[in-house]
Formats: C-alpha cells, structure tokens, sequence
C-alpha cells in the first residue's frame, strides 16, 4: 500500500480485495495482541508493503471508509520502526543450530551465514544435508552474478555453515531454530527428540507459520525454554523476524530481540496467537483472493496487477501464494480457520485444488503461474472464469 494510495484515489475494487486485511488489522489493535506500530511494521517488513495497513486505514478519506465498511483504526504511533532495546538480558554468541532443509530452512540459513553466524544445519539424511547446501550455495552464487554479493563474502559465508544428521551434534549451539514441515505432530517430535539430546540451556525456536508455541511445547518439560523466531520467505531478503513467547519467561525474548537486530533484521513482538501478526493478517487477505478469482471477479493476472500497481505491493496475492507454495498457504488458512471457525477462514476450493493437484507454487514449477522458464514468472495459469459481473 502506498503512501499515495492512502487517499480516495484507490480504486475500490483494490479496496475491495484489501478490505478483510484491513478489517484485521484493526481488530488485532484493539485485542492488544500486537501495538499499532508493531503491525504496521510487520507488514511492512514482513510482507515487503510500502505502509502498514493502519497507517494506510488513517490515511483514507472517512466517506472512502464509510462505504467500504471500514471502521477507523484505534489511535496509536504507526510511524517508524520501533528502535527501543527492551532491558536486554543477554547475548547469545554461540553458533546457531537449524533443524530442517526446506525452502525455509534453507533461507535462515542463508540469511545466518550472510550475517557471519555460525550455522549447523540438522537434516534427516546426507543427501537432505547436501541438497540444503548445494540450494544455499546456488541462491548465493546468484546474488554474486547479479553485484549483491562479493564473491569473497559468499566464501566466508559457507565457511561458516555446517550440516549433520545427529541431533546432539547442536549441543554447541545456544539456539536451535526448526524450521521443518508444518504439521504440529512433525513439530513436537522434533523438539522432544531435541530436547532430549541437548542441554537444559539451549533455546528451542519455533519457525511455526501457523500454530502456537503453547501448543507446540505443550509435552516438553516445563524448564526448557521454547520461543518462536519466525521468519519469512524469501528469509535472505525480508527483515522482518515476529519474536513470540508463550508467557513464561520475558528475559529471554528480549535476547532474541537483541539478536536479530544483530543479524541485520527488524524484530517485533506479539502475543501467542496462530498466524501471529503477518500470517493472520496475509493468509485471509490471500484466501480472500483466491475466493474472489473463484466468484469470477478477475483473473489471476488482473489481480496480481491491480495489486503492485494500485497499492504498491511488491507482488500480487497470486504471485505470493505461488513464493509461499499453495500447500503451506492452505495448510496456515486450515489452522486459522480451525482455531476461529470464521468461514471466512475456511481454505477457498480454488487453493485446495491446486494442492490436489500438486501445483504448490514456485517449488513445484507451477501453481497459479507458471514458473518453468525464467520469463514465465507472470504467465498466469488459472483460466479466466466466465465473467459474472453485473
Ligand atoms: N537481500 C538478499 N536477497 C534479495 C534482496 C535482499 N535485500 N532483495 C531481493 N533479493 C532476492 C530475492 O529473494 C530474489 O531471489 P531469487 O532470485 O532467489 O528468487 C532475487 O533477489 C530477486 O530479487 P529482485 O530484486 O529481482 O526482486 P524484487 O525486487 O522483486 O524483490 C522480493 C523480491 C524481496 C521477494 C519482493 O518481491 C517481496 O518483498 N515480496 C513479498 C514477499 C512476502 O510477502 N513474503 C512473506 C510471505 S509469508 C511468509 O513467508 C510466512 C510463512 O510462514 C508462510
């Protein structure tokens, strides 16, 4: 969303695919589960939008809210980054572990050897461990090609990277992030396996996309400290990292906040809720797009384009959804909609279709485009519905 798009000038049917976001964000303001600020820059920084959805809500015209159903935002800062440390309690210095080798792991990892962490990656076998870094080493090589990167900076970035199939081989770390598949059964038996093989110190971090800490700690003894540091794709790039507790010890989420900000990236903090701040506002906004292409409102490729070009947003919903994978965002909407039973959350036909059919995005080489040739990145591949427009 624009700064000069937060006027009257933005055309409703923009509106109109913004309006639950919207709705959203003020509702997440007024339940205190994140401040105003916090998620103007969660979606800024988290989503790559050029102004929060409540700095945007403010901006528009109170006769442009009133027919579009929009209520005005509570009053609060939405300027800026927040830059205030918290009282910090710690430092965490030791090599970070990552447990996982899919597109997220793969990209923290990236974005930690980028920022001189030391990083052991814990894969289920050799050839999951040697495919995570040939990955990490291709995405570098290509951001030295295009002048991102110097070529002796990506070689002492993997000089600091190093795989193993042995969890207790991440006792040296002073945190381990898992960012493995989202299913809440895949998820615990990881970190109780983890948690058996390493020290009672050792931070566990969550990279949950839709499922809670409490949840995901519930079997875990009560010392062990569980956290979510959850990222976003493409990691490498988008600074945002959401810092959630699941209410027992403050101190060390004030460390992790103090450590994002050393790797280069912009934490915000909010309470224990699925979705957090970015996905419970995204996932719905992308559902609701997918539910308006069913109903026959535009095509892909029009609402891609209305989107970058009418609110400035670094890519249009379809384009996302196929950068996430249509398997995760149906899998993010299912857990939102089983926590709220809003109908509005229920995971649209269209989302569940491509799934079944295995067209999961980008990874996959198609989803709602095509991604099989390097032009094709716009090629949209769901047919234009009959039109129902009156
Ligand atoms: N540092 C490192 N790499 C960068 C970069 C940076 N500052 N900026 C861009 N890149 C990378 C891109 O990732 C891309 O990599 P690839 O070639 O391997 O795909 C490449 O450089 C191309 O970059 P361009 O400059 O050509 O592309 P853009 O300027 O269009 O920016 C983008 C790309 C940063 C991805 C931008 O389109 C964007 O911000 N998109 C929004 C992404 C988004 O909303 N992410 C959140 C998804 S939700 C989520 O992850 C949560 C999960 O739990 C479901």
């Amino acid at each position: 969303m624009s700064q000069d798009s937060a006027s009257h000038e933005v055309p409703a049917a923009a509106l109109n695919l913004v309006r639950g976001l919207l709705s959203d964000a003020t509702a997440m303001a007024r339940s205190g589960l994140a401040s105003s600020a916090d998620i103007d820059t969660a979606m800024r920084l988290g989503a790559g939008h050029p102004i929060g959805p409540l700095a945007f809500l403010r901006g528009l015209a109170p006769e442009v809210r009133a027919r579009h159903d929009l209520a005005e935002p509570p009053a609060g800062n939405t300027g800026g980054d927040r830059t205030e440390e918290g009282h910090e309690a710690g430092v965490w210095t030791h090599p970070v572990g990552i447990a996982g080798t899919g597109t997220m792991a793969s990209g923290i990892t990236e974005a930690m050897v980028r920022a001189g962490v030391p990083t052991v990656v814990l894969a289920r076998s050799r050839g999951s461990a040697d495919r995570l870094v040939a990955a990490v080493t291709r995405s570098m090589d290509a951001a030295v090609a295009k002048s991102r990167l110097a070529a002796s900076d990506r070689d002492g970035a993997l000089s600091l990277l190093g795989t193993t199939t042995r969890p207790d081989d991440l006792a040296g770390c002073g945190h381990v992030i898992e960012a493995v598949a989202e299913h809440r059964d895949t998820k615990k038996e990881l970190l109780a396996r983890l948690d058996e093989a390493l020290p009672a110190a050792t931070v566990l971090a969550t990279n949950t996309s839709s499922l809670t800490v409490g949840e995901i700690r519930a079997d875990l003894p009560e010392r062990r400290t569980v956290i979510a540091l959850h990222f976003f794709n493409p990691a490498k790039a988008m600074k945002l990292v959401e810092v959630v507790g699941a209410g027992q010890d403050t101190t060390v989420l004030d460390t992790a906040c103090a450590w994002v900000r050393r790797i280069g990236k912009v934490p915000v903090r909010c309470g224990d809720e699925r979705g957090f701040v970015v996905n419970r506002l995204l996932i719905p906004y992308l559902n609701d797009a997918v539910r308006a292409l069913d109903s026959g409102a535009f095509t892909v490729a029009e609402a891609d384009a209305l989107m970058r070009r009418a609110l400035g947003h670094p890519m249009g919903p379809f384009e996302l959804i196929d950068l996430i994978g249509t398997d995760v965002t149906a899998a993010a909407q299912s857990m939102l909609y089983e926590a709220s039973g809003d109908p509005r959350l229920e995971p649209a036909d269209g989302l569940l279709r491509l799934v079944a059919e295995g067209r999961l995005g980008r990874k996959s080489g198609t989803g709602f485009h095509d991604h099989t040739t390097p032009s094709s990145r716009s090629t949209a591949l769901v047919p234009a519905p009959p039109p129902i427009r009156p």
